[in-house]
Order: C-alpha cells, then sequence, then structure tokens
C-alpha cells in the first residue's frame, strides 16, 4: 500500500520520536509487530499510527510482557489505523490479567519458598520447590507408574 508523504516517518525520525533504535525496530517489523511500506521513491516508511504500536510495545516491555503476548493481542488490532480507546482497552485488560496471574505464580513460589527457609533438606519428596510437578507424590515414594496396582499419573492443577 503506498501512504502519502504527510502520513509517512522514515524510520530515523520513528527513532527520534520513539527512542527506540532502529534495529530493535527492524526486530519488531520481523515479529510482525509493526509495518513498513514503500513510498513513491521506493524508500521504507511507516505509517504515522504505527507510533501508537511502538507506545504500546514501550509499556508491555516495562510490564515484563513476553512479546508472543504482545504480538497475540496486536494480531486483534487494525493494521489501517491506530488502535482505538477501546482497543487500548481491551489490550490493557489482557495484560492486566497476564499480571495477576504472574503475580499469584510469584505467590506461590514465595509460599515455597518460605517452606524451605531454615529447612536445607533438598528433598525431591518434601521440598516443593526442587520437585514442582511430582504428580505422583500422593501415591507414595518410588517409581510408582512401574509398580503394579498403583494408579497412573494425574497432573496436578496449577491453580491450586
Ligand atoms: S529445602 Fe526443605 S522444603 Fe525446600
Amino acid at each position: 500500500m503506498r501512504v502519502s508523504p504527510e502520513d509517512h516517518l522514515t524510520i530515523g525520525e520513528i527513532v527520534r520520536r520513539t527512542g527506540v533504535p532502529a534495529s530493535a525496530l527492524h526486530f519488531y517489523e520481523r515479529k510482525g509487530l509493526i509495518f513498513s511500506e514503500r513510498d513513491s521513491g521506493n524508500q521504507r516508511v511507516f505509517s504515522r499510527h504505527m507510533l501508537r504500536r511502538i507506545s504500546l510495545i514501550i509499556v508491555a516491555k516495562r510490564l515484563h510482557i513476553p512479546l508472543s503476548d504482545v504480538a497475540e493481542v496486536f494480531a486483534t488490532l487494525p493494521a489501517d489505523h491506530a488502535p482505538t480507546h477501546a482497543d487500548w482497552q481491551r489490550v490493557s485488560r489482557v495484560w492486566k490479567r497476564r499480571l495477576e496471574e504472574r503475580r499469584r505464580a510469584i505467590e506461590t513460589l514465595e509460599h515455597e519458598l518460605t517452606g524451605c527457609i531454615g529447612c536445607g533438606c533438598l528433598s525431591m519428596k518434601a521440598c516443593l520447590l526442587l520437585n514442582p510437578d511430582d504428580a505422583l507424590r500422593d501415591h507414595g515414594p518410588g517409581p510408582v507408574r512401574l509398580q503394579p496396582g498403583r494408579p497412573p499419573a494425574r497432573r496436578r492443577s496449577s491453580a491450586g
């Protein structure tokens, strides 16, 4: 798609406006998070509304939202104009849920680590941090799956 000169910015202008290095912009473009176009002189240019997308990437980085999650929500954003107020509300709700999930995971790890303080047992049976996904723990010690009459492994829910 060709763009009008007043609606496009060179990569240098984008760098100056956002403070994001050109190498990072190229990386975001390779990841499909932003798009460039060609002007009448066949120069790579970015539509002005890409500034909004780049701003959202900057916010996501501050929140430690992985680029894979950014790509997921960007896939739902309009490609031909800036995200709207409603778009940003939707995206921010998704990212808030991600932060809440991360907070809960950190609280779980913190709780498990608290159990280790002053313990030092480093037990594969008892220490939740050393053996976090031991689905067979409830069925007793040893190679549970290899013992006749023992139940098969069940995955523990990460929610509880
Ligand atoms: S080191 Fe003993 S419970 Fe983790």
